[in-house]
Parts: structure tokens; C-alpha cells; sequence
């Protein structure tokens, strides 16, 4: 799963999607039937992009999130290019825009409406896109629950992991 960039609390942690929207990536792993250690999770940058600060003490506490730049994301490729050499994924499930930008090249396409549920591919790995987590939290219908739901399932059926009737319809 590749996401955006860490927020305060994966900053914090030293770890991708610790926060609110990690705890809903982890859900969302588990009704999949897996566990969070037996997948990779990663970002388009691997560093929090930095905002204008508020200075308290000898440090200077940031507020706010940013998604990186376009400048931030081609810094970032080939450190994101080594960790998909390493973990050799089966597939990559981008969370959200910029990891789609990120990793389909930046302004190749008009809105994630129109790529995501589809396959496509990072340098011969194939590619899912689907919505962030952080989308569904602030949008909680159960039509777009049910959207990255059915983009899951075909990450589920490529990768060859069982589907209960359960699951099928949720
Ligand atoms: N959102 C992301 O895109 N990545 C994280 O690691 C946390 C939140």
C-alpha cells in the first residue's frame, strides 16, 4: 500500500499510517483477511512535508498537513523505487491522488474518479488506485465504503487471497 506522506502522529512514530487514517488502512487490511505485518506499507515521500511553523522553545512545532510537491515526489521516487525493488510486491495499491500521481507520473490524469478500480502499473508491477483512507473518513456513505471495497476485492482476486460470501457483499 503506498500512501502520501506522514502526518504529525507517523512522524512521531517513525511509522506510514499510524493516525486516524492508519487505523482505518488497518481495518480495512483486516476485513481483506490480512494482517497489517504481512503487507508493506510505504509513502510517496517518506519524510513530512514541511509547513510554515509556530516557533515553542529551541523547536518549532509544525501544524497541518501538505500534500509534497511535485519537486518532493521526484525526490522521493527512487527511495520508493528501492523499498518496491526490495519487498517485491505481487501488486501496489495506491491510497489517493498523490500516490497515484506519484507513481503514474505527476498530471497524467484528471480526477482519481476516472482511474481508480482499474489496473494499471508501476515499472511492471501492476497498480491499483483507490481512494485514501482519510477520504472515506471524512466521506462515511456507505456507496463510498463500498467503491474502494470493490477495488480491494480485485486486488484480493489478483493476488489469489480467498473471498467469502461475506466478504463478496459487503
Ligand atoms: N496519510 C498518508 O498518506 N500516509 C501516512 O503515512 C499517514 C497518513
Amino acid at each position: 500500500f503506498c500512501g502520501e506522506a506522514p502526518g504529525a502522529d507517523e512522524e512521531i512514530r517513525g511509522e506510514p499510517f499510524v493516525g486516524a487514517a492508519g487505523q482505518l488502512l488497518t481495518k480495512m487490511i483486516g476485513a481483506m483477511g490480512l494482517k497489517r505485518e504481512q503487507v508493506y506499507i510505504g509513502n510517496i515521500l517518506a519524510w513530512r512535508p514541511q509547513m510554515e511553523g509556530r516557533r515553542s522553545g529551541s523547536s518549532v512545532q509544525q501544524t497541518g498537513n501538505r500534500p509534497p510537491t511535485e519537486e518532493e515526489m521526484r525526490f522521493g521516487l527512487p527511495y520508493l523505487r528501492a523499498q518496491v525493488e526490495v519487498v517485491r510486491p505481487k501488486v501496489i495499491v495506491a491510497l489517493g491522488s498523490t500516490a497515484a500521481e506519484g507513481l503514474l507520473g505527476f498530471g497524467s490524469f484528471k480526477s482519481l474518479g476516472s482511474i481508480r478500480g482499474q489496473w494499471h502499473e508501476f515499472e511492471g508491477t501492476p497498480l491499483m488506485v483507490t481512494y485514501h483512507p482519510s477520504y472515506l473518513l471524512r466521506n462515511q456513505s456507505n456507496k463510498s465504503k463500498r467503491v474502494v471495497w470493490e477495488d480491494l476485492l480485485q486486488v484480493m482476486e489478483r493476488v489469489g487471497l480467498p473471498i467469502n460470501e461475506r466478504q463478496r457483499n459487503y
